[in-house]
């Protein structure tokens, strides 16, 4: 049976303290500015990295601290209370880390990772394209191996912390008639000839993080760029990266619907209508009922995942467990975001409170690092195929539905 042990180190729980004293004193304080600018906390950025905790996920004999993926979400639940938006600036740095972390070479992970645990080189991950989302084997960015070199061609479509971050983990087409070894990653380094930021979005939420098109017009990387050494492996470095970060995103939205939930019971505990508090209608405390039970369901979640991966690392069912996880916290958060604002009644609506701004940060967590669709389609996938550990139940469905069954039929289409 998988069971996850979730035990927090000493070191996990200082982490944590020190992610929140620099949300309550660089984050929370500058985030409406920086929303409405849609500017980059570098001041808060810098606190992070002084205080080491661009190291948190990094492996201690590569610089950083080797707390794990717990300790990384731990941090990002901290940063996110208090401003979703530099939730992510701070986790993007994972998503974006994980393939040379998980798929580099020793060499690779010398050459970079040292450098993203001092916060001297932030990270961001170039999967998506403008016709590959969800289905993110379908890119059409195409790498050319010549001489010593890769030559990337294409563009990349909502890379999050695009112009901040200095190194991108980017994926393209090696091999575009392989089934399975079609896709490779590379490092590319901010200020490589023919890599442009183009389009930077203008967003709904999450708007101190920038989010831009990246486009690659012939960027020529030597071929100890290319991750983990081998064309080929690419799609996979993509998912199990995935597997690894979405904890991460998880503990974002968690940590959202915490800072929510807060502000709406204080907010609660003070509004009088009809003589008394809000907080003593009936109706208000089943909001704040359900907003709490739901955002407490959804941390348990996410701890036992990043607990999970930190225990026996890539597995499948770690894989589900991030999924769930994933896309738990972050339809709370979605839930949560909009019940706080109901709770502030019109002042929810305005712009004038960070409320608004967390129903606005919601929206992209169900969306960005795999839809939630996209999360329950694996969820379902790992399901159904570990459910050939119960055949011992077979004896209890209908005969007919036991004696119809053929073992071609697990491994049907779209599973
Ligand atoms: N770990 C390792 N390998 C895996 C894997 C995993 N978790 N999942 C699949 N693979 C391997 C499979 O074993 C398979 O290998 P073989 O070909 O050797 O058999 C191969 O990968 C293909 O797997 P599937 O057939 O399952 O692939 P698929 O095309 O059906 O896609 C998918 C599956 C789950 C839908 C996948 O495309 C997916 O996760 N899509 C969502 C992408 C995503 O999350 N994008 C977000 C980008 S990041 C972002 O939003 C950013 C940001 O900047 C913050």
């Amino acid at each position: 049976m998988h069971q996850s042990n979730i035990v927090f180190s000493e070191q996990a729980l200082e982490l944590k303290a020190i992610a929140r004293e620099i949300a309550d004193k660089h984050v929370r304080p500058l985030s409406a500015q920086h929303d409405k600018d849609q500017e980059y906390n570098y001041v808060a950025a810098e606190a992070v990295s002084k205080a080491g905790l661009f190291g948190t996920f990094i492996p201690k004999e590569y610089g950083g601290l080797g707390a794990g993926v717990l300790a990384l979400s731990l941090v990002a639940e901290e940063l996110a209370k208090a401003d979703s938006g530099f939730g992510v600036a701070f986790a993007v740095n994972a998503l974006g880390s994980f393939p040379i972390i998980l798929g580099g070479t020793e060499e690779q992970k010398t050459r970079w990772l040292p450098q993203i645990a001092a916060g001297k080189k932030k990270v961001a991950f170039c999967l998506s394209e403008k016709f590959a989302g969800s289905d993110a084997q379908g890119l059409s960015v195409r790498a050319f191996e010549d001489g010593d070199d890769w030559v990337i061609c294409g563009e990349k479509k909502w890379t999050t912390n695009g112009g901040v971050a200095d190194l991108y983990s980017v994926f393209a087409v090696t091999e575009p008639d392989s089934k399975s070894r079609r896709i490779s990653a590379f490092v590319v380094e901010k200020g490589t000839p023919g890599f442009e930021i183009k389009k930077v979005e203008d967003k709904m939420g999450i708007r101190c993080v920038p989010v831009v098109e990246t486009h690659f017009d012939h960027v020529r990387v030597p071929k100890a760029n290319l991750i983990g050494g081998r064309p080929g492996m690419g799609f996979r470095h993509a998912m199990s990266t995935l597997d690894y970060a979405r904890p991460g995103v998880a503990a974002q939205a968690m940590g959202a619907s915490q800072g929510a939930l807060d502000l709406a019971t204080v907010y609660a505990n003070r509004r009088k209508q009809f003589g008394v508090t809000i907080a003593n209608h009936q109706m208000v405390q089943q909001m704040l009922a359900d907003m709490a039970m739901k955002t407490e369901a959804a941390r348990q979640l996410v701890y036992a995942a990043a607990a999970g991966i930190d225990d026996t690392g890539p597995s499948p069912y770690n894989s589900k467990m991030a999924a769930m996880a994933k896309c738990f916290a972050t339809d709370v958060a979605m839930e949560v975001a909009t019940d706080a604002v109901q709770v502030f009644g019109g002042y929810g609506f305005m712009e004038d409170y960070p409320i608004a701004k967390f129903f606005r940060d919601a929206k992209i967590l169900q969306i960005y690092e795999g839809t939630n669709q996209v999360q329950r389609l694996v969820i379902a996938r790992h399901l159904i195929r570990e459910s050939s550990d119960l055949q011992h139940l077979a004896e209890f469905i209908p005969t007919e539905v036991q004696e119809s069954y053929s073992d071609e039929a697990v491994g049907s289409r779209n599973l």
